[in-house]
């Protein structure tokens, strides 16, 4: 396992202040560079932590939350600050919450926005909800690997805007057909258009998919030590893969969309490209959806997110660091003990409700908002 990430240097957090966030109470958090386990009751701070700490990444709150709901209740504004080693030397964020606001100062410099921070301090997370990542539709499947290209190539979300544009004007397009019926002959232009863009896609996303599933595999494996076996696929409805060439899959792609034009056409929206594509996720090649137990389907998403993480790390030369909310329970003491003492080659964080959970690492106690370590 540890052999995985040694390409990748270390990034982890040497010190965390938090002023007036949710309900932790204003202090200094100074993390181990290992495991950080955060034992509390429900209801302590333990996911208030662990937002705080995502925050730094530059995305938004997780939990879906407004910017505004992240100010302790009585208060009128939140500062939070983290400095941390990253890209051989120590570096500093700060965020201020202010007004349903963000901003950032990156190594002591203000950022006009605070997407300017993205890609500066590098985390991975798992919630709960990412649990729909097997239970719900192909969009989130779809989501997740298009935001995990988003972090490590700049210019794949120009690709999706462009794809998306030109499918809406498709859409538009096979709407219109029924009343003016001359516009057919229009729309080969528009499939032309939607395959070309769709390829570049296709490519980035299963190149993407190939060192994605490699990974998870190798995580996979170890969580459930070695006695089910998982697999990662790219299913497309237009019969393309890895080997293939972009023209090759434009081919595929528009061979496809000109078959199906006539019931577009009847339903009103383009119903083949990358757009309606997903990522077939099986274990012990059954769908784990369909199939697999809480336990399982659990393991599956943090297998997945710790290969997001590997690949991010490779791709970036740095390891990200790895949050974990909630992800315990439900897990037998096998798959607990892994993720408790076998990811110990970069800064993890844990929370957790047990407070006799025996382990080597380093464990934060969290008491309504107060941090005990
Ligand atoms: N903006 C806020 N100001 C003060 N307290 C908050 C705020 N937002 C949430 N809380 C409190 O934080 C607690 C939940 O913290 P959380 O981290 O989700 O708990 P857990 O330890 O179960 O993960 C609740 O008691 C909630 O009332
Ligand atoms: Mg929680």
């Amino acid at each position: 396992m540890t052999e995985l990430f040694l390409r990748c240097a270390e990034l982890y957090i040497k010190s965390l202040t938090f002023q007036n966030y949710r309900n932790l109470k204003n202090s200094e958090l100074i993390p181990s560079k290992g495991i950080n386990l955060i034992c509390g009751d429900n209801a302590q701070g333990k996911t208030n932590l662990i937002e705080c700490i995502w925050l730094f990444t530059g995305g938004r709150s997780f939990r879906g939350a407004k910017d505004s709901e992240l100010i302790s209740f009585d208060k009128e504004s939140s500062k939070i600050q983290v400095c941390f080693y990253a890209f051989g030397r120590e570096q500093n964020i700060e965020i201020h919450i202010k007004n349903n606001r963000r901003t950032a100062t990156l190594n002591d410099v203000p950022k006009n926005y605070i997407s300017q921070i993205i890609g500066k301090f590098c985390a991975v997370i798992f919630s709960p909800n990412h649990l729909s990542l097997i239970k719900s539709g192909p969009e989130e499947r779809r989501n997740f690997i298009d935001s995990a290209i988003c972090q490590i190539k700049p210019s794949y979300p120009s690709l999706l805007t462009k794809y998306r544009r030109v499918l809406n004007e498709r859409n538009a397009l096979l709407k219109d057909i029924p009343k003016h019926r001359e516009l057919e002959d229009t729309l080969d232009i528009w499939n032309e258009r939607l395959a070309q863009e769709g390829a570049l896609i296709f490519c980035e996303r299963i190149n993407y998919i190939k060192k994605l599933s490699e990974y998870t595999a190798v995580f996979y494996s170890g969580i459930s030590s070695g006695k089910e076996k998982i697999n990662i696929s790219y299913k497309n409805g237009y019969n393309s893969d890895i080997k293939m060439s972009i023209e090759e899959v434009k081919e595929n792609m528009l061979n496809v969309l000109r078959q199906k034009q006539s019931d577009d056409i009847y339903r009103g929206f383009t119903s083949s490209g990358i757009h309606r594509d997903d990522l077939g996720v099986k274990i012990d090649s059954r769908n784990a959806k369909s199939f697999g137990s809480q336990g399982q389907q659990r393991s599956a998403v943090l297998a997945l997110k710790l290969a997001e993480a590997a690949v991010l790390g490779d791709e970036k030369g740095e390891k990200p660091i790895i949050l974990l909310d909630d992800v315990l329970s439900e897990l037998d003491s096998s798959r607990q003990s892994y993720l408790l003492n076998k990811l110990d080659s970069r800064q993890v964080f844990i929370t957790c409700c047990e407070s006799n959970i025996s382990c080597e690492n380093k464990i934060l106690f969290i008491n309504n908002g107060n941090i005990i370590s």
